[in-house]
């Protein structure tokens, strides 16, 4: 099976975890646009999407989905996003996309988050795809710094020639050369840095449920 494949697969199987008549929340990137394209055979079952950026609000309101407000809505039932990386025990590294802070967003809102990854994501360790961090412009060329005292080497995303701007304004970091041993920890230490606004180590919003797609199926992984 190719990767497109699995991930079409894997964004189907995630359909299971969602319960008729409750608002799901959406993440971003290329398997969660597989999900939102399953979504659209049972759209009539979902009363309204929280979205984690506006490229899945766009594919979403395609499909004919309402998207709410994550302010709207007190409680998700369900969170299903993708994974740059995922480790097992469910720590993910999320950011690829650029849109790692309102993924923790709306994960921290739902009460489970189901984890679609083809299985070229799962990991040992934390750390080899370059981990994303949301920052404030002002702040990079010192969090550069800070990253170079863990060992990291952290680079400005670009976009055609320009810092690639978030969503929410803000600039994305990607730091290779660091091992993430301790997930929880590292995602406590580098979020109270000034001017980080999310670091992509998704490990207090892990994932609850990984459906993982390999050639031999889907694999289910429970944290
Ligand atoms: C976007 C993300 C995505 O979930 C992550 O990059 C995986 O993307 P894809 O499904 O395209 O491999 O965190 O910010």
């Amino acid at each position: 099976m190719t990767q497109d494949e699995l991930k079409a697969l894997v964004g189907q199987a995630a359909l299971q975890y969602l319960t008729p008549g409750e608002i799901v929340g959406v993440g971003t990137g290329s398997t969660v646009n597989k999900f939102i394209e399953a979504l659209a055979t049972i759209k009539h079952q979902v009363p309204g999407a929280v979205s984690s950026s506006e490229a899945s609000t766009a594919r979403l309101k395609a499909i004919g989905i309402a998207v709410l407000e994550a302010s709207e809505v007190e409680r998700i039932g369900v969170y299903v996003d993708g994974a740059d990386e995922i480790d097992a025990g469910g720590h993910m590294v999320k950011g690829g996309g650029a849109a790692l802070t309102r993924e923790k967003i709306v994960a921290a809102q739902s009460r489970r988050f189901v984890c679609i990854a083809d299985e070229s994501k799962l990991v040992k360790v934390l750390g080899t795809f370059p981990l994303p961090v949301e920052v404030i412009p002002m702040a990079s060329a010192r969090l550069v710094r800070q990253f170079a005292a863990l060992g990291g080497l952290a680079q400005v995303r670009m976009k055609e020639g320009s810092p690639l701007v978030t969503d929410n304004g803000q600039h994305i970091l990607d730091v290779t050369g660091l091992q993430v041993a301790d997930p929880l920890a590292f995602e406590s230490q580098v979020n109270q840095w000034p001017g980080v606004v999310t670091v992509g180590v998704f490990a207090h919003q892990k994932a609850s449920v990984c459906l993982l797609g390999t050639a031999d199926g889907v694999k289910t992984l429970t944290f």
